[in-house]
């Protein structure tokens, strides 16, 4: 039996809201105990009304960051952190520009680390994971694949960061945003299945009926490797928040 639930919501902003309500009572019951917090980000189309919705909450509400620690899930292999694309220009552009979390508490794994040195810069970033007291939240979209972060089919359950070959789908998903596929990197790096489902909560959020199939296939279909999000099923406190499009193939 699957552990893992889901919600759906009238909106992606409706889900957003409920989402970003959560998260910011987290950061203030953990500031009140003079504790950090540590959150596992996203990045892509789906979390953009999640963003908003916390910049907001820090703009209206004066919710403070100052007690976060952020960690991406992955980074494209070949691009400085100025790059338009880059995951780094990404977080900073629709997040971290908008809120208070210090400079020094975020982390995104480094699309430019020479080859040789990949194994230890992500051994590095999961030791960094664990120093900061693991991951108290962390927020997923889902890939056509069915990836989660960029872990593509044939992903390990125990799979941690590393370097890993981008599925020709999910390039040509990237394709527009990067005028034409042969300009989409080929590799990321990224945290491994492993890395993520050590979270101590997982949201996954979809939003659109294009993601109708995968989120089926990965909360109703068997639990392997052939979709790395199936592994959340096997997770105590993993929940999908959907819109009603992406989630029309469960009800
Ligand atoms: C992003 C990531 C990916 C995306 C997924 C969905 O950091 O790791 O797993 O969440 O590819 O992308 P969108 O939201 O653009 O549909």
């Amino acid at each position: 039996m699957s552990l893992c639930n889901f919600r759906v919501f009238d909106s992606p902003e409706a889900a957003a809201r409920v989402l970003a309500s959560e998260v910011g009572e987290l950061i203030r019951s953990r500031a009140g105990e003079g504790r950090q917090v540590v959150l596992g980000l996203a990045t892509g189309n789906t979390p953009l009304p999640f963003y908003r919705e916390l910049a907001r909450l820090h703009r209206e509400e004066g919710l403070s960051f100052s007690n976060v620690t952020t960690f991406n899930l992955d980074e494209y292999l070949g691009l400085p952190r100025e790059h338009a694309e880059s995951y780094w220009t990404f977080m900073h552009r629709n997040l971290l520009d908008h809120i208070d979390v210090p400079a020094g508490n975020v982390n995104l794994p480094s699309g430019t680390v020479p080859e040789a040195d990949i194994p230890a810069h992500c051994a590095d970033y999961e030791a960094r994971i664990r120093e900061a007291g693991g991951l108290d939240f962390q927020l997923l979209g889902i890939g056509r694949t069915g990836h989660i972060g960029f872990n593509e089919p044939g992903s390990p359950k125990d799979s941690r960061t590393r370097r890993i070959h981008l599925d020709e789908i999910t390039r040509q998903d990237a394709a527009p945003a990067f005028g034409g596929i042969g300009n989409v990197p080929t590799h990321a790096v990224t945290m491994g299945c492993g890395t993520i489902l050590e979270a101590r909560r997982i949201v996954l959020l979809a939003w659109g009926s294009k993601k109708a199939s995968i989120v089926r296939e990965a909360l109703r279909g068997p639990v392997n490797d052939q979709v790395s999000a199936s592994f959340l099923q096997e997770h105590p406190n993993a929940v999908f928040y959907l819109d009603r499009e992406a989630a029309a193939e469960l009800i």
